[in-house]
């Protein structure tokens, strides 16, 4: 049920949940200080209580409300990339509800930059905590109708239009002078790196992963097969006409069910790709054909959500 801002206003006041269009990608928002809100967030996606949220703010100043430490890096990391598609990952304070950041002693913080999530925020006078809007495990929302297939009309949804950014933000945590990168995203390592002063600790060292980064996610309904290259897809797409594909630059050469060729430049791939994804899907093919994006730094984001789309206990890369 598409609504205006006001009624999503009013909603989350009630203690509703709400889903907001952010630069990445819709999110199920809620009241981040309201324990049955927060409930209702967990039981809409059926998403396991361990997964934390993350908490989406008007401005960094809000940040003291939530957090007991603020260090250097992350003052710094705030400052140049807030509002944006940056999460920080920081010690918590003891009143953040525990639902929230999954029992963790941190919590997940991020300043977004699309217009309507900031008014939303600045007007409701409220923390939002807002995972993805979908269902566990699917593929995330980037339009208005991409949450009502996932998640029901019935759902209040703002309408702000497709999401720019398209995939996720860059999930980084902070602990005194050192940092992690715990999911990419497209503000890549090295900016946050020239940022921090200094690269990241590896995983292994601080911390476990961000939770709830299960292998088997941002999958689409129809089974993903990723390709290492052009040329294994083609040999493979010979033979399995009924595929649909998803490729990057080029088009293919065999005739396929229906294929969607993403641009050959990072950003632009990622503003599409879940779109590109979730109309695929639709076609009811046999199996969606994916090929490996670009190797450098700047597709990382796009990789990783690929190999979660496509991964499978049977999967191997082809
Ligand atoms: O771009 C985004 O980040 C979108 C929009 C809506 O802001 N949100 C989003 O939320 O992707 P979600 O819930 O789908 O993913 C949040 C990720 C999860 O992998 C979760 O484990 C991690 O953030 N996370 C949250 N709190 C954490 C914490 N305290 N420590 C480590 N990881 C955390
Ligand atoms: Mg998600």
């Amino acid at each position: 049920m598409r609504v205006s801002l006001a009624e999503a206003v009013l909603l989350l006041q009630q203690g509703e949940v709400v889903a907001m269009p952010t630069e990445t990608v819709y999110g199920l928002a809620a009241d981040a200080s309201n324990p049955a809100a927060i409930e209702k967030i967990f039981a809409t996606k059926q998403r396991p209580a361990n997964n934390p949220l993350i908490v989406h703010l008007a401005d960094v100043q809000q940040l003291n409300n939530w957090a007991s430490e603020f260090p250097p890096i992350a003052q710094r990391l705030a400052h140049a990339f807030w509002p944006g598609p940056l999460t920080l990952v920081l010690p918590a304070l003891e009143q953040v509800l525990p639902a929230v950041r999954a029992h963790q002693p941190t919590v997940a913080l991020r300043v977004p930059a699309h217009p309507i999530a900031r008014q939303l925020i600045q007007e409701s006078g409220l923390a939002l905590a807002a995972p993805s809007a979908n269902k566990y495990t699917q593929l995330s929302p980037t339009t208005a109708t991409h949450v009502e297939d996932g998640l029901g009309a019935a759902l209040p949804v703002i309408d702000g239009g497709p999401c720019t950014v398209g995939i996720e933000s860059t999930i980084v945590s902070v602990s005194g002078d050192e940092w992690q990168l715990l999911r990419h995203g497209m503000i890549l390592e090295a900016e946050i790196a020239a940022i921090a002063g200094k690269p990241a600790l590896p995983l292994h060292i601080l911390s476990p992963k961000a939770p709830g980064q299960h292998l088997l996610h941002y999958s689409p309904r129809t089974p993903c097969l990723l390709f290492n290259n052009r040329e294994s897809l083609e040999n493979y797409a010979q033979s399995h006409p009924q595929s649909a594909a998803l490729l990057f630059g080029a088009p293919c050469q065999p005739a396929l069910h229906g294929s969607i060729v993403l641009p050959a430049n990072a950003n632009d791939a990622a503003s599409q790709l879940y779109a590109a994804l979730h109309q695929l899907d639709q076609l009811h093919a046999e199996q969606i054909l994916i090929e490996t994006p670009f190797t450098e730094p700047a597709w990382l984001a796009i990789q990783d959500r690929l190999q979660r789309a496509a991964y499978r206990q049977d999967s191997t890369k082809l």
